[in-house]
């Protein structure tokens, strides 16, 4: 089967993940890439599939409703993968109007473009999707009750004997209410309430996924795992907020672009489906991890920049737990995760030490501008 798809966000960290594999896997398909290239869109992330002739970049603002439309009519699009978006946490508190115009306006830019081209077509909705991808971060904070850690098994899943230890009884299930409590969650969180009312309105087919942290190559370095790792190799201070016990649940970037695959062809319409590997962890432990793998990698002594942990002023606001319960993606769709996260961390500090060009192009500029004001006027 043919089909014109557009990825909006392609040129980030994991729209461009999600290109690659599009790309590469389907060369029936064209592949549209639509992004406005903010400072977190980068083409150089996309270098080994730009020449394919299924794949095509558009420079476009999501918030552009009539050459959105336009795109829509003449390249015939027959689904919208939609991963454009701020999606950093830190910005959002100093800026939420940014992420309100993208992430909100921009999702109903779409909605409301797709719609208006799918109705005038004879089949209508017959073998479109809208697919939106969408973060954990919306259903607010999980309590941290067993601050030790418990041991696996704590649920029923395909690969329960492989949890990491679990800082509390529940998780995020797709049945769970929606409690953002960042500028950055409330726009995700309202962009997803509008897919899901574009479904109910007018009969769109949509689907919303809700995936947690990602971590691998192609990540921009505002980001704790490629900031850190970085900032090792530079022996920069590490800026860790609060005590560094707020946990979060890791999944290797390539994992959640499979997911997506694998959702996209055969998720069902109207449905959400949670994305994450059963993998949590503590700021502080993934940290000394990181550290160590850099240290390792680079020839120093294991452990010898720990004493770059700076421990920082809290993020306002900073939830203290997440973690996803993936059971029905598992069961219903055959996803897994691939990899475990010590392997997943050593493929990604490689990475990013092996590619210190990216890095550097990446950190010029504006960056720096960023940093200043970010860190040394707390
Ligand atoms: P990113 O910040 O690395 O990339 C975002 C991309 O969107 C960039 O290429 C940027 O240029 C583009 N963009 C921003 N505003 C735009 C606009 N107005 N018009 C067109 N393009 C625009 O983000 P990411 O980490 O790759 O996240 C992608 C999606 O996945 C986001 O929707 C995010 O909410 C979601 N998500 C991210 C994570 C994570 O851990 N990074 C986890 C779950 C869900
Ligand atoms: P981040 O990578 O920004 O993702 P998110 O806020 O979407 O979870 O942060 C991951 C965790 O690391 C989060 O608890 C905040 C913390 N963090 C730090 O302690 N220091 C930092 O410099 C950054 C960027 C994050």
């Amino acid at each position: 089967m043919k089909l014109n798809i557009v990825i909006t966000g392609g040129a980030g960290f994991i729209g461009s993940h999600v290109v690659r594999l599009f790309v590469n896997k389907y060369p029936e398909y064209n592949i549209i890439n639509l992004d406005k290239l903010t400072y977190a869109g980068n083409l150089a992330n996309l270098k080994d599939v730009e020449d394919k002739p299924n794949y095509k970049f558009v420079k476009m603002d999501i918030c552009d409703f009539d050459a959105f439309l336009k795109l829509m009519q003449d390249e015939k699009i027959d689904g919208i993968i939609h991963l454009a978006a701020e999606s950093h946490v830190d910005r959002s508190i100093k800026d939420p109007f940014t992420f309100a115009r993208t992430n909100v306006m921009g999702t109903l830019s779409l909605l409301q473009a797709a719609k208006l081209y799918w109705e005038s077509l004879p089949e209508r909705y017959e073998g479109k999707r809208f697919y939106h991808i969408s973060t954990d971060e919306v259903y607010g904070a999980l309590e941290m009750t067993n601050p030790e850690g418990i041991k696996p098994p704590f649920t029923t899943t395909a690969s329960s004997s492989e949890h990491h230890l679990a800082y509390g009884k529940d998780f995020f299930y797709e049945t769970t209410k929606y409690q953002p409590h960042s500028p950055y969650s409330a726009s995700k969180a309202s962009s997803d309430h509008f897919v899901r009312a574009f479904h109910d309105t007018y009969g769109m087919p949509t689907i919303v996924t809700n995936c947690s942290n990602n971590y691998g190559p192609y990540q921009f370095p505002e980001k704790l795992i490629p900031l850190f790792i970085n900032n090792i190799r530079h022996r920069k201070p590490l800026p860790v907020y609060g005590k560094g016990e707020n946990v979060r649940d890791w999944l290797y970037v390539e994992d959640h672009a499979r997911a997506i695959d694998t959702i996209f062809h055969k998720g069902r319409i109207a449905e959400t489906y949670n994305i994450g590997g059963f993998n949590e962890w503590k700021n502080i432990d993934i940290i000394k991890t990181v550290i160590n793998t850099v240290d390792r990698l680079l020839g120093r002594p294991e452990g010898a920049d720990m004493d770059l942990i700076t421990y920082v002023t809290d993020r306002l606001g900073h939830d203290a737990r997440y973690a996803i319960d993936s059971t029905k993606l598992q069961k219903e769709l055959g996803w897994e995760p691939s990899l475990q996260f010590e392997e997943g961390i050593e493929k990604t500090v490689k990475w990013y030490l092996d590619n210190q060009a990216w890095m550097d192009n990446v950190t010029s500029g504006d960056y720096q501008k960023y940093y200043e004001d970010m860190y040394d006027k707390r």
